[in-house]
């Protein structure tokens, strides 16, 4: 059974990872080049290779990904063409500190895919785009404050990590949250730009822009870094209506949504076209590759005195990768992996049911989310915030024992390669886990 991906429970052994880690620990701090790669049962994990949708970890382990990259492997781990592409773009050259045919055509297809999208900038990461986005946003408005939303994340930069997931005790009334910062060292007056509220709350937001000194409201237009929650019917319309009116912009973060939620993201699906976008992650199936993209007169302001920089933007071989990975995006890539997404959802939610778990099960074919001990679906942050997560990330943890890699938080992303054999098997492991989530 050792390359059946699902093991019997226990089976698995994670302890040359853990071996890996504690060695390396020594040149890498904690072992780990990204925070959010400490902090899971039983520990942080070294891997391989990954395959379609497996990873294979230094123990040997043959294990179903859920994580996708943190939703970046749109097409699974090592997807042919863009495996290709990249292999005939190096041989050219690695960085020209210039300009490549390749990112124009990057750039075209973007801006032919996103509605939003008259023209772009290229950076290499969510982080730094979301950076771009605010600056563009102060310079074209004259105005300081951006409007955050609890539960959103926008990037680790002192500016905006604020309130990503303020425990309850510290993040104050639901109609006035409390701004909490989000990490030590932090600066605390890089926060006095940011304005907090609740999300799915268009009067809170109406009433906040009243006040006149908002220069961009910026939000997940379907919240996916706590729960995958969508937007209430009218919530996003109203939004931008409410922006237009009182003269600040919309900002979309699409850096999960995008290319995940439809082709042209969450701004396709849900029919509302902001001023300005972000996109990161699944645009170039983890390469690192982001772009900000909007309005032309928005835009050209990069070339009117507002800088935008960084070594690596557009670096050649991940525009390869990006113009590989949206060619493959195919209306019947999105109609097949989604139909395996939506029944592994409906699968994981019928399971729970039947185990006899509280649990909301929500979200969208490629990205959903698993909360448990919520009887309601969660309409924001503060929803989230009362599931049981220890339970849940028990659960998680079954899971890998099983071969199945979930994130903790509840987030499930689903990539092309999950197919209906990798289905099937995650739902034998689900059935398994759920028997002890219920008896413990
Ligand atoms: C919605 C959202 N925006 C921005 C970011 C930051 O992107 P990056 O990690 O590429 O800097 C993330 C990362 O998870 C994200 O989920």
């Amino acid at each position: 059974m050792a390359d059946d991906g699902i093991q019997q429970a226990g089976t698995l052994r994670f302890e040359e990872s853990a071996r890996q880690v504690a060695e390396n620990a020594r040149f890498v701090a904690g072992g780990v080049n990204s925070n959010f790669r400490l902090g899971m049962a039983p520990g942080p994990l070294v891997f391989e290779r990954g395959e379609g949708a497996y990873l294979i970890d230094a123990d040997g382990n043959r294990i179903i990904d859920y994580y996708c990259g943190m939703g970046a492997t749109v097409l699974g781990h090592s997807p042919a063409p863009v495996i290709a592409a990249v292999q005939q773009q190096v041989q050219k050259g690695i960085l020209f500190a210039g300009q490549a045919p390749i990112e124009y055509e990057a750039a075209r297809l973007i801006c032919e895919r996103i509605p939003s999208a008259e023209r772009l900038r290229f950076g290499s990461s969510g982080s730094e785009v979301a950076q771009a986005a605010m600056r563009l946003a102060r310079a074209a408005t004259g105005r300081r404050i951006i409007v955050k939303f609890e539960g959103h994340y926008h990037g680790w930069f002192d500016n905006i990590l604020w309130s990503t997931a303020p425990g309850l005790n510290a993040a104050g009334p639901e109609d006035a949250p409390t701004p909490v910062i989000g990490s030590r060292g932090q600066d605390p007056a890089a926060g006095e730009g940011l304005s907090i509220l609740g999300w799915n709350d268009l009067a809170a937001l109406e009433a906040r822009l009243a006040r006149g000194d908002v220069a961009a409201v910026l939000m997940e237009p379907a919240m996916c870094n706590q729960g995958a929650i969508a937007p209430a019917p009218g919530y996003l319309e109203g939004a931008l209506a409410a922006c237009r009116k009182h003269g600040a912009l919309l900002i979309f973060d699409e850096v999960i949504t995008g290319f995940r939620l439809a082709r042209g993201g969450a701004q396709e699906l849900f029919g509302v076209t902001p001023d300005l976008t972000i996109m990161a992650k699944a645009i170039a199936n983890g390469f690192p590759v982001a772009a900000i993209a909007g309005r032309a007169e928005l835009l050209d302001l990069f070339a009117d005195g507002v800088l935008h920089g960084g070594t690596f933007n557009a670096q050649p071989v991940a525009m390869a990768a990006m113009v590989a990975t949206q060619t493959a995006l195919t209306a019947e890539h999105y109609e097949r992996s989604s139909a395996q997404g939506q029944r592994l959802q409906d699968g994981i939610r019928a399971i729970l049911s039947e185990a006899g778990i509280t649990a909301q099960v929500a979200g969208f074919p490629l990205v959903f989310h698993v909360a448990f001990g919520l009887d309601a679906p969660a309409r924001n942050y503060r929803d989230v915030a009362r599931s049981d997560k220890a339970a849940y990330a028990r659960f998680a943890h079954e899971l890998l024992k099983r071969g199945v890699r979930v994130l903790e938080r509840g987030a499930w992303f689903v990539s092309s390669e999950h197919d209906a054999e990798v289905v099937d098997r995650t739902l034998e492991a689900v059935r398994a886990a759920a028997r002890e989530a219920a008896a413990g």
